[in-house]
């Protein structure tokens, strides 16, 4: 069987606190995504929800416009039964490479990646205190998704906010993986185990992972992001420079 090269071809960032339309323009830019859409987000009861989610319909209709050159108003989006987004318009060329793409937003940023012939995903996590339970509470109730020694990384440190950027940092790196499969809660996380590098070392990762790449950085002190990518052919930038990984998309 042939496979086709896969290639990382978009990361994209956006900071929301960046962008503060006025009402009016708001509410043009809400008519310029998909009616099912702009209603699910018309919904949301906090406005920086709103803003998360629309930008992230932003993203994927500019990547498409961006790709593929056609106007805004002829690209079609669905979802699957899990929910994650896919492309339905235009169809793509059977000679042409799969694109695969994924968005997350959390806190203060709404990040995209995009890949050619493998499947991709995202996460991207402020770094918080948990609102109605200590972090202890918190922790216990997420302590099954991760293996013995990823927990002990975690709860090594002393101060508890450090404990927090740990977590989060496998967190997303799960939750990248998940998203990239697309099948949700399906998936016994804690069999697949991470060992984070130190400095510019590579990511270690449990075997039953290893046709995948992972990647994570900050976007600032207090969001993390992963990717994850499966390796259907070659990967021409496998473990790319943690600095070099997002860059901004202001538009
Ligand atoms: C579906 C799920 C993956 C979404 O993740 P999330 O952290 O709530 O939200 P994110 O901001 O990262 O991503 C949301 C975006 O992902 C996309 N998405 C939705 N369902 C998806 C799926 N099944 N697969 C991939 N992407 C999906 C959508 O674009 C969504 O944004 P939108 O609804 O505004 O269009 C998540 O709710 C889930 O099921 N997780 C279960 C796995 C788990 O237990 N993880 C613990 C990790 S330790």
């Amino acid at each position: 069987m042939f496979l086709a090269p896969s290639k990382i071809i978009a990361r994209w960032a956006f900071n929301v606190q960046d962008w503060n339309p006025s009402k009016e323009q708001y509410k043009q830019v809400l008519l310029s995504i998909q009616s099912e859409e702009r209603e699910r987000i018309e919904k949301f009861k906090f406005f920086i929800d709103s803003k998360l989610a629309l930008v992230g319909r932003l993203l994927m209709r500019f990547l498409f416009n961006k790709l593929y050159k056609i106007p805004w108003n002829e690209i079609k989006f669905a979802r699957t039964k899990e929910n994650k987004p896919i492309l339905i318009k235009p169809e793509s060329n059977p000679n042409d490479p799969i694109i695969n793409f994924n968005i997350s937003h959390h806190g203060d940023w709404v990040v995209l990646v995009a890949a050619e012939n493998c499947r991709i995903g995202i996460d991207v996590m402020k770094v918080e205190y948990p609102k109605r339970q200590t972090v202890q509470e918190f922790f216990e109730t997420l302590r099954d998704q991760f293996s013995n020694f990823e927990w002990n990384i975690i709860t090594t440190p002393l101060q508890e906010i450090d404990q927090l950027h740990q977590f989060y940092r496998y967190w997303c790196l799960k939750e990248s993986y998940v998203k990239a499969v697309g099948i949700g809660l399906a998936l016994d996380l804690k069999t697949i185990e991470f060992h984070l590098p130190e400095n510019d070392e590579r990511m270690n990762i449990s075997e039953n992972v290893k046709q995948w790449n992972f990647e994570e950085l900050y976007l600032d002190n207090l969001h993390c992001v992963a990717v994850s990518y499966s390796t259907l052919g070659d990967v021409d930038n496998e473990y790319a420079s943690r600095q070099n990984l997002f860059a901004l998309a202001l538009y």
